[in-house]
């Protein structure tokens, strides 16, 4: 016993926590991403509408995660890689597939060729009238599956609560493929109005975020955390833009930022594990805000790279404040530590645009730790110029050209603070 106590009290005790920042998160300031740019570092190849070919039978399918292992690398189960995605049926319009999400997965012994399995869970033991986007982690043979619940079982018409909740399960292989059995859904967050905007201080404005947990353990501390996508707390009438928002002093002086802009509050949050069985968690102030720079942080996932920390989220050009020209892409921070003061790389957080000529052909970028970065082929070939130039979501009369398939996979290099596309691989390969 006293051996015990001699060794822990000579470990830097410091070392082993990541504080979060007293003070304001790290900013992604209007300066930084007024840089935005696209360029041949950055822009992904053209999809062509011919090559396309859905992978799920009937079904659209959008954001996708692979089953991790603890550390963040893609789990291989007897020989098995697995993937869970966002599907619905293909006989409803695409804009309608957020209301009817459900999570199926899919298998494959290759990291491409993927069978669908069918529904990851029973959606009516499921929180949430619909589920989305997650990640998924296998610890011994057991699933712990992060989604986002939606709305309420049994509410009226549609709504947009967003809760964390967490499904554990068995996992089980056969020469007949993968299945699961024996979830247990929990609800592990819920904003709370002081980091995370609650819907109601959100006042209806433009699009409410609580959603999209990702898994993740720190490497440097061995501390488990979930990182997700939020709104900066405060009732949205009353935000303001503070310097630190905007830019240094010269650009504070130089820039007028729009009124407009102080509505625009997306920030990354994150909750450290609080219990073994995953289901206590302790919400944690937010690493980034982007106030008055853009709505919404999608899907954020950290990815090491030596001693570094790498955020990236994805982001749509709607979702930009007036004034700041953003592509549908994805964007990407580095840091030193957990709660770093996160620089954007490639100066403006600009890591993958879908190109000038196909602006919305790709969405939900996710990079995984070898850098390969997988998508889903979202709408391609609009050939409506007007809805280019104004920059609006698609509607759904191009419904015929939604790609509702993993896209080809991007290889990315990345070395310090600067990425670049270097290779496109094959449709859907996760590796
Ligand atoms: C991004 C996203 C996610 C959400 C899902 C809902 O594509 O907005 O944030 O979980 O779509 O379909």
């Amino acid at each position: 016993m006293a051996s015990v106590l001699a060794v822990t009290s000579v470990l830097p005790t410091t070392m082993l926590h990541a504080e979060p920042k007293s003070e304001s998160p790290a900013a992604w300031s209007h300066q930084e991403a007024s840089k935005i740019e696209r360029d041949s570092s950055n822009t992904a190849p053209l999809i062509e509408k011919e090559e396309i070919e859905q992978m799920a039978p009937n079904h659209w399918v959008w954001d996708t995660w692979p089953l991790r292992n603890k550390d963040g690398s893609v789990a291989k189960v007897n020989g098995y890689k697995v993937i869970f995605a966002l599907t619905a049926p293909d006989d409803v319009l695409p804009g309608k597939r957020h209301d009817i999400a459900t999570i199926r997965y899919f298998y494959s012994k290759n990291g491409q060729d993927w069978k669908m399995g069918g529904e990851a869970f029973d959606p009516e033991q499921a929180y949430g009238s619909r589920q989305w986007a997650g990640s998924a982690m296998v610890e011994d043979g057991k699933i712990h599956l992060f989604y986002t619940a939606t709305g309420r079982k049994g509410e009226d018409g549609i709504t947009y609560e967003q809760r964390l909740a967490l499904a554990n399960g068995e996992m089980s292989v056969s020469k007949d493929g993968i299945s699961f059995s024996d979830w247990s859904h929990d609800i592990i967050l819920e904003p709370q109005g002081e980091y995370y905007q609650t819907e109601e201080q959100s006042e209806g404005g433009i699009l409410y975020s609580f959603r999209d947990p990702w898994y993740f353990e720190d490497p440097k501390t061995g501390e488990e955390y979930i990182t997700f996508e939020g709104n900066s707390a405060g009732h949205a009438s009353e935000q303001t833009c503070q310097p630190r928002n905007i830019g240094d002093e010269q650009y504070q002086g130089s820039t007028e930022v729009s009124n407009e802009a102080s509505a625009y509050n997306g920030n990354v949050g994150l909750a450290k594990l609080d219990s073994e069985d995953y289901t206590e968690w302790e919400t944690l102030p937010p690493v980034l805000e982007a106030d008055c720079v853009n709505q919404q942080l999608e899907r954020p996932h950290f990815v090491m790279k030596g001693n570094q920390y790498y955020l990236f989220v994805d982001s749509h050009k709607f979702t930009f404040s007036p004034g700041i020209e953003g592509p549908d892409g994805l964007y990407g921070f580095t840091a030193d530590s957990l709660y770093g003061n996160y620089e954007p790389l490639n100066e403006s957080g600009l890591v993958v645009a879908n190109p000038e000529d196909n602006p919305f052909q790709a969405y939900s970028w996710i990079v995984l730790p070898n850098g390969n970065v997988i998508s889903f082929v979202n709408y391609i070939d609009l050939g409506d110029v007007s809805l280019k130039e104004v920059g609006a979501q698609p509607v759904d009369f191009q419904y015929e050209h939604f790609g509702g398939t993993l896209a080809p996979t991007l290889k990315l290099s990345i070395h310090k603070d600067e990425t670049r596309i270097v290779n496109e691989l094959q449709y859907g390969k996760v590796n």
